[in-house]
Formats: structure tokens, C-alpha cells, sequence
């Protein structure tokens, strides 16, 4: 099968590729037309740790192409909790799918599960491991964020910000970025959460401006694309621990219009920690237009409908199976 498993395995042109597909999906993902394409196609949407948005757009999104969803949710309601393999289950739940999205706490445990696969799988998030279809949905984003300003992603200044250690999404980012060259990247994150050396090596290699800080203000002005994360509680040892670092950035409407660039753009993977003492992306910053975040999650149904048409070949039969919109 043609599995999605890290965002290693996706080159440039492909993700051009997928990009222009994800735009033709707009009047599907927007309801003025109807497609039937994936009609009999059935999605296994296996979630073995929490999760709205990433699962519900994958679901939606094979609704969207006319298929069927069948789903878990969480460790303790599968017989995972008995003991079973990754591998075995995977025989199982592939006999009964045509592709499968999943997502599971332990770093490359999606990819194991492949291994037992019999139909494509895609990575819904394997721990504090990779994310790859939140990278492919944040780089289109951006994409679409500097455009709209009338710049182009070779101008790309970009703050990341927060939870840089345990924070998948960026990690997975920070590879595709790797296929980029000579763009302005800022790490800003407290100082035991720094990025892994890996993808800071990755972002290096590749020719960027990497700066590395530990201060909100450090990483804002230069920036025109702010990327904030979520403190990953659930990666910590200890309670104790990640509760040092909670509330530690927080960007808001004042430090917004003090340091950043006017319509700065603003994205976080979600969700945003909006309890008093963590508040990492302040609710007074719902009405600025640069904030993109629920744009981002849009557009994360267009990524996952031109994945699903990608890798189940049907991208080009869209119209075949069209129908007109009665509601
Ligand atoms: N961005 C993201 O992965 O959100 P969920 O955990 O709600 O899927």
C-alpha cells in the first residue's frame, strides 16, 4: 500500500501535486457541489489517543468524497488493551477498510501497525513522533496566509513558538520546511524544550537563517508567520514537571499589536490550552484578522479530502461522480 507514515516520504513536487488537488476540493469541502467518488469506500478511523479535529476531518473528509467511516476511539475500548499486537490488529481492521487513518501515543507505532496493513494507512500522530497531514495542512496554510498578503513561501519568516521538544506538529514541519532553501526560521521556546537537534540540523542544512531564543519578544518582530504550541502536558514525566512551563508563552492581543508585524499571521496546531493559567493564545485575539486558526483547521479538510483522492488514485474522476447540492 501507498501508506503515509512521515512526512520524510513526501518530495516537493508532490506536495505541489497535492496542494492543486487540495484546491480543487474546495466547492466539495465548501458544499456548492457534491462528489461520490470514494461512494463504497470505507475509512477505518482508528484513535488510540485523544483527539477532535484531526479525527472528525478525517472522517468528514471521506464523507466528503462519498465514503463510508467505521471508527475507535481510545486504547481502553480495543483489544490493544488485551494484549494485542499492532501488527494483528492491523490484519484485522484492514480486512474491513480500504485505507486507514490512525493515530496511537507511542513514537512509530503507526508504522508497525503499517506493516500488518493489507490497505493504505496514514499517520494521524504517533506520539511526540510525527504529525504529517497537521505539517501538510499548516505548509498550505502558510501557502495560502503569504498569499493572500501577495508573498510568495520563499519569503517566509517564520516563529516558532512554545513546546518545541514534545510538539509533533512543528517537528514534522520542520521537515518539510527541510525541502525548502533560505527561509527565516526562529525557535522560541523555553530552555528545556528546545527543538531536537535533528530538525534543527534539518532546517540548517537546508540553508535557512535558523535563530534560537528562549524570550516571547526575541521571536516576534521579525516574523510574519507565528506559529504558537500547546505546553504537551501529556509528554512530560510528571504533572510536577510540565506544570513549570504552563502559561510560560502567552500571546496576546497587547503583546500581538506591541511586537509583531501588522496582520502578522497567526497558527497553532490546536488545540490552544485556554485555561487561566495556560492561555497560550488569548481569546482577545479572536477578531484580528491575521489570526488564521480556524482557517487552518478548514483547510485541513481540503489536505485530507486530496490525500484520500491521491492515494486511492480517484483524483482526476471528481466530476465523474458529481451531483448537485439540494439542501
Ligand atoms: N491539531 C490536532 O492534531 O488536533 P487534535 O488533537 O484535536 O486532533
Amino acid at each position: 500500500g501507498q501508506h503515509l507514515l512521515s512526512v520524510k516520504d513526501l518530495s516537493l513536487d508532490l506536495i505541489n501535486e497535492l496542494f492543486t488537488v487540495a484546491e480543487s476540493m474546495r466547492p466539495y469541502a465548501e458544499r456548492q457541489k457534491v462528489t461520490r467518488v470514494l461512494e463504497g469506500a470505507v475509512l477505518g478511523n482508528m484513535f488510540f489517543e485523544p483527539s477532535t479535529r484531526t479525527r472528525v476531518s478525517f472522517g468528514c473528509a471521506f464523507n466528503l468524497l462519498g465514503g463510508e467511516v467505521r471508527e475507535t476511539t481510545g486504547l481502553s475500548n480495543s483489544a490493544l488493551a488485551k494484549g494485542e499486537s499492532l501488527y494483528d490488529t492491523a490484519q484485522v481492521l484492514s480486512g474491513y477498510s480500504d485505507i486507514i487513518a490512525m493515530r496511537h501515543p507511542q513514537p512509530g507505532s503507526v508504522a508497525e501497525f503499517a506493516q500488518g496493513s493489507r490497505v493504505p494507512v496514514i499517520n494521524g500522530g504517533d506520539g511526540a513522533n510525527e504529525h504529517p497531514t497537521q505539517a501538510l495542512l499548516d505548509l498550505f496554510t502558510i501557502h495560502n496566509e503569504l498569499a493572500s498578503q501577495g508573498k510568495n513561501v520563499q519569503q517566509l519568516s517564520l516563529t516558532l513558538l512554545g513546546d518545541l521538544k514534545h510538539g509533533r506538529t512543528v517537528h514534522s514541519l520542520c521537515q518539510l520546511l527541510g525541502l525548502y532553501r533560505g527561509l527565516k526560521i526562529q525557535l522560541i521556546s523555553p530552555e528545556a524544550l528546545t527543538m531536537p537537534t535533528k530538525y534543527v540540523d534539518i532546517l540548517t542544512n537546508a540553508g535557512h537563517e535558523v535563530e534560537i531564543g528562549t524570550s516571547l519578544e526575541q521571536g516576534l518582530p521579525q516574523a510574519n508567520v507565528i506559529y504558537q504550541t500547546r505546553i504537551q502536558e501529556e509528554r512530560f514525566s510528571s504533572q510536577e514537571e510540565a506544570n513549570r512551563y504552563r502559561g510560560y508563552f502567552r500571546l496576546n492581543k497587547k503583546i500581538y499589536s506591541e511586537h509583531c508585524q501588522p496582520n502578522a499571521v497567526i497558527m497553532h496546531p490546536l488545540p490552544r490550552d485556554s485555561r487561566n493559567d495556560a492561555n497560550e493564545l488569548d481569546n482577545d485575539l479572536n477578531a484580528e484578522p491575521g489570526l488564521a486558526i480556524f482557517r487552518q483547521t478548514d483547510n485541513g479538510i481540503l489536505v485530507r479530502m486530496a490525500l484520500f483522492a491521491c492515494i486511492l488514485g480517484v483524483e482526476n474522476q471528481l466530476h465523474q461522480y458529481e451531483r448537485s447540492v439540494n439542501w
